[in-house]
């Protein structure tokens, strides 16, 4: 970890055991061995916003791409909204959701059919996602070319 980023983040003044409780008495930390950091024992509030979310609720369903708090705040670099490098900062939450949400049409198509889990896996190609959104449109300008001249004939046939 970087301790200069550490230093400077609105953690900079916490101990490590105060996320990492089983570094107590461990000299070197070893990735392997931590147990994952509960950012609600200081954050209640955001914690339950969080859990009662989508996001939060896509989590405990097992979902590997869901966020967790470190995706959006990040880990040992966290700073707060208000400062302009900070990746939550509000005119860099465009990029922040856009990490996971740029392909917004392939999400919510796939969500729709309740097969979100792999939307970043196996992405339909552009090229098809955009046949199908001009043959819709083409369709539904047939449809309702028909529709109006149906009403017309009749109008006209009735008089
Ligand atoms: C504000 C809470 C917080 C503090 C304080 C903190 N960490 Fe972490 N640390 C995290 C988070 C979050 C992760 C990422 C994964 C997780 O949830 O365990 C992490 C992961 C790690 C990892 C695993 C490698 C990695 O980067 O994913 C190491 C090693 C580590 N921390 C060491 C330290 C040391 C050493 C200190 C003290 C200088 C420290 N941490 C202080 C929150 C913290
Ligand atoms: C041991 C308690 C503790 C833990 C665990 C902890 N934080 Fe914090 N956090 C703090 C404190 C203390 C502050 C400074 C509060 C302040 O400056 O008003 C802070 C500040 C923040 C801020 C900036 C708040 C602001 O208003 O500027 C963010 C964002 C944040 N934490 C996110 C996280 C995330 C994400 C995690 C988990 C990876 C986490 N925290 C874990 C204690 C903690
Ligand atoms: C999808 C991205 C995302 C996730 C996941 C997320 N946050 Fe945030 N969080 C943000 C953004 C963006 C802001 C700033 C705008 C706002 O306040 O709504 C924020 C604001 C905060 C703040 C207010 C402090 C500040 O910087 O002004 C805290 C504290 C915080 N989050 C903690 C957490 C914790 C704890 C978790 C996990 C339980 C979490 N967040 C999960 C995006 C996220
Ligand atoms: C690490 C990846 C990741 C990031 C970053 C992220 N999201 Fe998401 N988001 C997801 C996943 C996965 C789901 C699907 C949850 C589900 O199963 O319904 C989701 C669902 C949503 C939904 C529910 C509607 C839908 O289409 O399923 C909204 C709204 C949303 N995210 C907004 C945001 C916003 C706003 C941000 C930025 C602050 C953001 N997300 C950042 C992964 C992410």
């Amino acid at each position: 970890m970087d301790e200069k980023k550490f230093s400077n983040s609105v953690h900079g003044s916490l101990t490590c055991i105060s996320c990492h409780f089983d570094l107590e008495g461990k000299e070197f930390p070893h990735d392997e061995d931590l147990q994952p950091v509960n950012c609600g024992n200081c954050h209640a509030s955001e914690y339950n916003e969080h859990e009662k979310s989508l996001h939060g609720k896509a989590l405990l369903k097992g979902d590997q791409l869901a966020p967790h708090c470190y995706d959006c705040h990040g880990k040992h670099d966290i700073l707060s909204a208000k400062d302009p490098n900070s990746p939550t900062t509000p005119l860099k939450i465009p990029f922040l959701c856009g990490k996971c949400h740029a392909e917004i049409e392939i999400v919510h198509r796939k969500v729709i059919k309740g097969e979100l889990e792999n939307y970043l896996v196996e992405p339909y190609p552009q090229i098809v996602i955009r046949a199908i959104r001009i043959f819709g449109w083409i369709a539904l300008t047939i449809g309702f070319s028909i529709i109006i001249w149906i009403v017309y004939a009749m109008i006209f046939a009735y008089r």
